[in-house]
């Protein structure tokens, strides 16, 4: 993989535009905010490496990305797109394309992971500076089929789910193409994402702030914010953040 054969399959016209290629990096959304922190970043730059020595996953976690894993960071305007949808788009998009053109069932979990079953097969990681810019940082499981211990009952990868290899630059490309129609397209993007997910009616447990809790899903909201009824059958809104663990185990 490298900057030429990421561009060769690309059909986009704003998303991947300009690709910025590590064989190796600390963390393609690190590298992503140095460049914009410069100046350096258009709408649309794609940041993607091989390996990353530091990825970071959501709450502060780390993020395993060995060579047979794609990591990719996408830098946007801070301008009207940016609500409290936009963290729903990248998901659903690539959701849609493993669905669409490689028949893997992949599904959301809100807010914005990819599962296949219970397994996780993606993870993204929106951070930006308010008025200036968004970075979407997406580590998708391609070709790894050995997983460490931790990770063997919750990860799965494009190639344990299709049973092929599967070039990183497919996946790129498909998954642009998915983001870009969605994003600047009047999608209806609460639809889209309620038509791609297993949550809705299913009862689930979620750790908040330590807590075991657990609440049956009802829907989403116009914001992009969960919707439950709790165990004492009241109605409440959850919003993304730091300490909202939900089980994949629904
Ligand atoms: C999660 O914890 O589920 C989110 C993981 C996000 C990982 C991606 S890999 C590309 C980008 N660079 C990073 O350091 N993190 C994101």
């Amino acid at each position: 993989m490298n900057e030429t054969t990421l561009k060769e399959g690309l059909s986009t016209q704003i998303l991947g535009q300009d690709i910025t290629f590590f064989d190796q990096t600390d963390s393609t959304n690190l590298q992503a905010k140095q460049w914009c922190d410069r100046g350096l970043c258009h709408e649309g730059h794609a940041f993607v490496a091989q390996r990353q020595t530091q990825g970071k996953g959501t709450d502060g976690n780390s993020w395993e990305s060995g060579q047979d894993n794609l990591s990719l960071s996408l830098v946007f305007d801070y301008d009207e797109k940016i609500t409290t949808l936009f963290p729903l788009y990248p998901a659903v998009a690539l959701a849609k394309a493993l669905r669409d053109k490689h028949h893997i069932e992949a599904h959301v979990k809100w807010p914005n992971d990819v599962l296949v079953g219970q397994k996780k097969i993606a993870g993204i990681l929106c951070e930006g500076v308010p008025k200036s810019y968004m970075i979407v940082g997406i580590g998708i499981n391609i070709n790894q089929v050995d997983f460490p211990e931790k990770l063997d009952e919750i990860a799965t990868s494009v190639q344990i789910e299709k049973g092929t290899v599967t070039r990183p630059e497919d996946i790129f490309a498909d998954f642009l193409s998915e983001y870009e129609q969605l994003l600047y397209s009047n999608t209806d993007i609460r639809q889209e994402w309620l038509n791609h997910t297993k949550m809705v009616g299913k009862r689930i447990t979620a750790k908040q702030d330590g807590n075991q809790i657990k609440a049956t899903i009802t829907g989403i909201s116009n914001e992009g914010f969960l919707q439950v009824e709790n165990s004492q059958g009241e109605t409440e809104t959850w919003m993304a953040r730091r300490g909202l663990d939900i089980s994949t185990q629904y």
